[in-house]
């Protein structure tokens, strides 16, 4: 018999402090009017200066593991999607494992940027069907804030920090039907943070988030587009078979163009990006969250899951929940 994973509990955290477009404008030449307008972001949560991805990757996990009402013990599996790992090494999800108290299974980081936790989740799947795990927790989470020039009103508008988690467990039956992985690398200088680390110290290109935003839009646009459309054909789906889609939350443009492509009405569409800014890994686990605590999503609802990333990468996952 097939075996198959499923989601059997969910959760998310963003931090205390709120920083809003009012705030931005004492900060950059920006305005409210223009945030709102070019990406529908009207507030972003930004970790504490103590506060690093694992704190808040920690705290959505307990979340999702109070949700499933297991034990953290009893996880085979940590995968954890981040840009922002607490350090070079080891992973956050090392680090993470060792504050839950889950021990003993693998754990390590998945980097592809916003579609982090969409890649994440299609390995744990794969672990899964094959028999090499019965019970996953799949963390992304980010603190995105500390790649922004916050004198570069072209990027530092658009982020925020977060997390969400997802505990998954072996099941008979769907659960995820399929995922859907993608990367073209030629898009590389597109969407980068272009230093590294050497000789003890930051070296080449800067540590700052630098972006070609139209390209950005317009390839997220196709490339989300498609990866649902493929989903859909792979598991004989019609767009009208699918309760929710639950998008990487970019922008609100973003989000319209992708439901236009699809004809999908947005009132399918998950939108958290208006409080939650672009939390990169942590926005689709956030979205979902959101929508299962505000009673939108239930269970035996068919979910789209979709994102686009640095790379670029993208993605989608289809899934009973
Ligand atoms: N406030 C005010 N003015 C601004 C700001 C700001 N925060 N940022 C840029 N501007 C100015 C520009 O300097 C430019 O001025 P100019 O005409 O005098 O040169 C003007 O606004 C128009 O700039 P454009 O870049 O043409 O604005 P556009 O309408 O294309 O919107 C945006 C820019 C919002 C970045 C858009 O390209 C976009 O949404 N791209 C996708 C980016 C994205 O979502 N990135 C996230 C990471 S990737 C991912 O998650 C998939």
């Amino acid at each position: 018999m097939t075996t198959y994973s499923r989601i059997i509990g969910v959760g998310s955290y963003l931090p205390e402090r709120i920083l809003t477009n009012a705030d931005l404008e004492k900060i950059v030449d920006t305005n409210d009017e223009w945030i709102v307008s070019r990406t529908g972001i009207r507030e972003r949560h930004l970790a504490a200066p103590d506060q690093f991805t694992s704190d808040l990757a920690l705290r959505a996990s307990q979340a999702a593991l109070q949700y499933a009402d297991i034990d953290p013990a009893s996880l085979d599996l940590i995968i954890l999607g981040t840009t922002t790992p607490d350090r070079i090494f080891p992973s956050t999800a090392c680090l993470v494992q060792d504050k839950l108290g889950a021990g003993g299974c693998p754990a390590f980081d998945v980097q592809a940027v916003c579609t982090g936790f969409v890649y994440a989740l299609s390995i744990a799947d794969k672990f899964i069907r094959s028999g090499s795990a019965k019970r996953a927790l799949v963390i992304g989470a980010e603190t995105f804030s500390r790649l922004l020039d916050w004198t570069d009103r072209g990027t530092c508008v658009l982020f925020g920090d977060g997390a969400g988690a997802v505990v998954l467990e072996a099941a008979q039956e769907p659960g995820i039907y399929s995922s859907h992985l993608y990367a073209e690398g030629q898009y590389n200088n597109s969407l980068t943070v272009p230093g590294y680390i050497a000789e003890g110290r930051l070296q080449g290109g800067n540590g700052f988030t630098t972006m070609n935003g139209a390209e950005v839009f317009k390839l997220a646009v196709a490339n989300m587009s498609s990866a649902v459309k493929e989903a859909l054909t792979v598991n004989q789906f019609s767009i009208d078979d699918v309760d929710w889609v639950v998008p990487h939350q970019a922008n609100t443009r973003i989000l319209g163009a992708v439901a236009k492509k699809l004809q999908l009405p947005s009132s399918k569409v998950v939108q958290t990006v208006s409080e939650h800014g672009n939390t990169s890994a942590a926005s689709v686990p956030l979205a979902l969250d959101t929508a299962v605590r505000d009673g939108r999503i239930q269970p035996g609802h068919n979910l789209m899951l979709c994102a686009m990333g640095g790379g670029f990468t993208w993605g989608s996952a289809l899934l009973k929940f």
